[in-house]
């Protein structure tokens, strides 16, 4: 997401949309990626995430095959290189690759021919979550620019949250994060955020809240005192929520803890919260970016969306 430039969202946000009516169809298949191999390669758990990648690879028409990859942590290095290779070997068209490592998936994507798509790598980035949050922004408020979006919660330990402050910086929104001292990692500013320790001043006024989960599993040693504490403070309810703005959207990238992160009703909203329509917008940016680098008459090797 660092580095597509504004016309580039906007291109694929644009051609996504025309995927989310086909979507809703009886009939959602087709052909603009026949004859083509898709292979998702994820080393790293995921539900929502491979499921929508290969949903969008077959509703284009692709040959989709999952590879879980347990990540052995002494030879991660050779281990994904060798993956890669014989992969490679194989002549896929596409790999999308999720990796524990930061940057794990940029090193794989020289070693192929094929294009590649960064579907999360570490806490480095998670860009089709960034497209696919924009575009349900989008498709609400009528626009991204100018609006100011808080992200809260572990912005630490978070890919979803470094995606999205490229992309909402890169389309004109203003961005907040919001987190607990220990979890906010020091000069975020300089990616061009405000920072804040305390909800109720973060949300103040705010278009979007943008919730993410405490990743434990990420977490090595002791950042909180308690998931009690942390709810109190950091955890999304009603009294916290009505700082922002009357009608500001509620979205989370899942999976969502509840009554961790976020106090069940509020995530229920249905006036407000947006949260199982970003899954639905996950499937139509991630038909786009497919189509774009498979099918779109580029050089074939895209590098990492
Ligand atoms: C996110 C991820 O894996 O980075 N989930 C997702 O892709 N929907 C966020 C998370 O795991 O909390």
């Amino acid at each position: 997401m660092q580095e597509l430039s504004r016309s580039d969202i906007q291109c694929i946000l644009d051609l996504s949309e025309q995927f989310i009516e086909l979507n809703r169809q009886d009939n959602k298949k087709l052909r603009d990626l026949q004859g083509r191999t898709q292979i998702n390669l994820f080393f790293e758990n995921s539900t929502r995430t491979r499921t929508s990648f290969e949903l969008a690879g077959k509703r284009l028409g692709a040959d989709t095959i999952n590879m879980s990859v347990e990540a052995s942590s002494t030879k991660k290095g050779e281990t994904l290189i060798d993956t890669a290779m014989t992969l490679n070997a194989m002549h896929p068209d596409v790999l999308v690759v999720r990796h524990p490592d930061s940057g794990a998936v940029a090193l794989l994507s020289q070693k192929v021919d094929c294009a590649v798509v960064n579907g999360g790598d570490g806490q480095h980035e998670h860009p089709t979550q960034a497209l696919l949050d924009a575009l349900t922004i989008r498709r609400r408020l009528n626009r991204l620019e100018g609006l100011t979006v808080a992200i809260a919660g572990d912005v630490m330990h978070s890919r979803v949250a470094r995606s999205n402050i490229y992309l909402l910086n890169t389309m004109g929104a203003r961005v907040r994060v919001i987190a607990p001292p220990t979890l906010l990692p020091s000069g975020i500013e300089r990616l061009g955020v405000e920072a804040f320790t305390d909800m109720r001043r973060g949300l103040r006024d705010v278009d979007v809240v943008m919730m993410l989960r405490l990743q434990r599993e990420r977490m090595q040693g002791s950042f909180l005192p308690s998931v009690r504490e942390y709810y109190h403070f950091y955890g999304l309810d009603h009294e916290k929520l009505s700082h922002a703005k009357p009608d500001a959207l509620i979205m989370h990238p899942g999976p969502m803890n509840r009554g961790v992160e976020i106090d069940t009703e509020v995530a229920d909203d249905i006036h407000r919260s947006v949260i199982r329509e970003q899954v639905e917008m996950g499937v139509a940016v991630r038909m786009a970016v497919l189509r774009l680098l498979v099918a779109g008459g580029g050089n074939g090797n895209g590098g990492d969306a």
